[in-house]
């Protein structure tokens, strides 16, 4: 992959700059509701991870630039390897993808060699190249049960993500021990704490949360989910439960209705806030796309072998 960007003569209107970039190249800014307000302002997609890997699909651009983290453009290059995908920072991970690498996974896989190997889109190409089929927080549930139900499933790299559709689909999995870095530090007494602060609010939670957390939840869905139910719902007032980015749609959508971030254990600032996500900026979408840089590649054998697991759960979508 190309190395970064080098930050050189920024000019005075960075959103003009960005919007002729893209005109003059024919590129789309696709970017998760993570991400920090200005970037959700100049995108031409906001989603979550199903749907940006949807849309992406559909662009006639010849440059998307995936504004999220490492494995949503990985999964943008897998399904459009005609395209330019640029991402504004590499180094923007993920504590789920980084915390299974493929050799680890590799041999934890093979100790189950009659087991379905779903798994979660948050991992590296290499991973998804060594699954049966992959699955978002939106379409995870449905992924399962349109499994047989005597197939031996086993799911990875988000062992909450994993319990909860245990607990949904009343089937026994075998799960890969990870989390998120960001959605793990929530606290069920804290939430108990706003609840108590807020009567008749809400709860909304990430199903990446831990256990305790979504057993207080009202409703647990992915960041599009959430969006949608905080729309849908009469109630005027809701405790979110995931990083602090999503705030910014559903305040835009709903401007009438109250939204708290719910805070992250010790924490004083109040709000959970992805390292990876807030990695981008404004700046680093401006160079990338000035420069072409930084580019995902994907070995053509591992992006042809992720294609099919991933195109598996595309079918069902
Ligand atoms: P969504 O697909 O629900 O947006 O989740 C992505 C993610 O990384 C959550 O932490
Ligand atoms: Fe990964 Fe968690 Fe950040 Fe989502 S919030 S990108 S799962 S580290």
């Amino acid at each position: 992959m190309a190395g970064q960007n080098s930050n050189s003569q920024m000019p005075e209107d960075l959103i003009s700059a960005i919007a002729a970039l893209k005109r003059q190249k024919n590129a789309v800014i696709m970017a998760h509701f993570y991400q920090e307000p200005a970037i959700q302002d100049i995108a031409d997609y906001i989603g979550d991870s199903l749907g940006l890997a949807q849309n992406g699909e559909k662009s006639a651009a010849d440059i998307i630039v995936l504004a999220g983290v490492l494995f949503m453009g990985e999964t943008a290059k897998i399904l459009n390897p005609e395209k330019k995908v640029l991402v504004p920072d590499l180094a923007a991970g993920c504590s789920l993808a980084d915390n299974c690498p493929a050799a680890d996974f590799a041999e934890f896989v093979k100790k189950y060699p009659h087991h379905t190997k779903v798994t979660y889109v948050n991992c590296s190409a290499e991973v998804k190249a060594l699954s049966d089929i992959l699955c978002t927080s939106s379409n995870a549930l449905k992924i399962i049960q349109s499994l047989p139900e005597n197939q031996q499933v086993l799911f990875a790299p988000d062992q909450h993500l994993g319990r909860y559709l245990i607990k949904k689909s009343g089937r026994q999995m075998v799960l890969w021990p990870g989390a998120c870095e960001v959605h793990e530090t929530f606290d069920a007494k804290k939430i108990v704490q706003l609840k108590v602060r807020f009567p008749g609010s809400v709860v909304c939670a990430h199903p990446e949360c831990p256990e305790p957390v979504l057993d207080l939840a009202d409703y647990i869905g992915s960041t599009n989910g959430m969006l949608q139910f905080v729309q849908q719902s009469p109630a005027k007032e809701f405790i979110v439960v995931t990083e602090s980015g999503i705030l910014h749609q559903m305040k835009k959508a709903c401007p009438d209705k109250i939204f708290h971030a719910a805070p992250n254990n010790e924490e004083a600032c109040g709000c959970a806030n992805c390292p990876h996500m807030k990695k981008n900026t404004l700046e680093k979408i401006y160079l990338c796309l000035r420069d072409e840089r930084p580019e995902i590649t994907i070995p053509e054998a591992v992006r042809r072998q992720a294609l099919v697991p991933l195109r598996r759960m595309l079918a069902l979508s």
